[in-house]
């Protein structure tokens, strides 16, 4: 049955939304939606505003326009500054695993309790609860023995994970990644997109991946889009836009220098 059918709103609807700083347009008009349990990656050429979408889904930006439902609910008519619209954006935001770009994990606290964390924070788990919350969440990103280790005592790969179970540690049902594998090598990279897929296929979380890596939606994506100038240029199932003849997303796919997208 059809999300429409089913009377279930999709898990993202993004409609018209447009987002400026001062003159400086970065959203231009974007409208979209993700399917619930879907894996959609957005590509985009750096600068061009796909971390200020992911802000603007989870209500830490707010669009100058445009409407944003997560589950049927605008997040972006809720204002901080209120109280109850407060309340509400909490709300909806804890329903958001996030993997942020820069999100560092605290040196200071050992790997368990940097998962613990968002736990402690937004649960009432017992002790007993968490430490076995934690160890799920370890084992799921395949480091079932690192709870006591400092961050400091890692690979660069393995602190992502630890990341990815901190993004998961309140199970939530979208789990928003800022370009997972920015700053790591090629098989790591391999690696996170394996796993990507199979938290996917174990807790059927909708994935909103953001890259500039062909390889990884072409690996992952159910859906993709690709963000250049503001507008979004293309946007729908992998294979349709794999296929597709535009010339920004042709130029983006073959790394090439010549085309819409211009750096200088
Ligand atoms: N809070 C902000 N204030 C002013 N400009 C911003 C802010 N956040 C982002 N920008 C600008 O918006 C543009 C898009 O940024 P961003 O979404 O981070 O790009 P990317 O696609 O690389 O993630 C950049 O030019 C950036 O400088
Ligand atoms: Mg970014």
């Amino acid at each position: 049955m059809s999300e429409q059918a089913s009377g279930r709103p999709p898990a993202i609807v993004l409609d018209s939304v447009s987002k400026a700083f001062g003159s400086h347009v970065v959203l231009d008009e974007v409208s979209l939606t993700v399917r619930h349990e879907s894996i959609m990656v957005m590509l985009g050429p750096s600068g061009t505003g796909k971390s200020v979408l992911l802000r603007c889904l989870v209500g830490l930006l707010r669009p100058d326009k445009g409407r944003v439902l997560v589950f049927g609910e605008d997040v972006a008519r809720l204002d901080p500054e209120r109280p109850r619209d407060r309340e509400e954006l909490f709300r909806i935001r804890r329903r958001f695993g996030m993997l942020f770009q820069d999100g560092a994990l605290f040196d200071d606290m050992t790997v368990g309790e940097n998962v613990a964390f968002p736990m402690r924070m937004h649960t009432s788990k017992s002790e007993a609860e968490i430490r076995a919350s934690v160890d799920d969440k370890l084992r799921r990103v395949g480091l079932p023995k690192a709870a006591s280790k400092f961050p400091s005592e890692l690979s660069g790969g393995m602190r992502k994970r630890v990341a990815f179970a901190r993004a998961i540690a309140l199970e939530p049902d979208i789990v928003l990644c800022d370009e997972p594998s920015s700053g790591l090598d090629p098989v790591m990279s391999a690696t996170l997109d394996e796993l990507i897929l199979e938290l996917h296929r174990t807790l059927g979380m909708t994935f909103v991946v953001i890259s500039h890596d062909t390889a990884e939606a072409r690996k992952i994506a159910d859906t993709i889009g690709l963000l250049a100038k503001g507008k979004l240029v293309t946007y729908g199932p992998t294979e349709q836009v794999l296929r597709s003849n535009h010339p920004a997303l042709r130029q983006f796919f073959e790394r090439s220098t010549d085309g819409p997208i211009q750096v200088l």
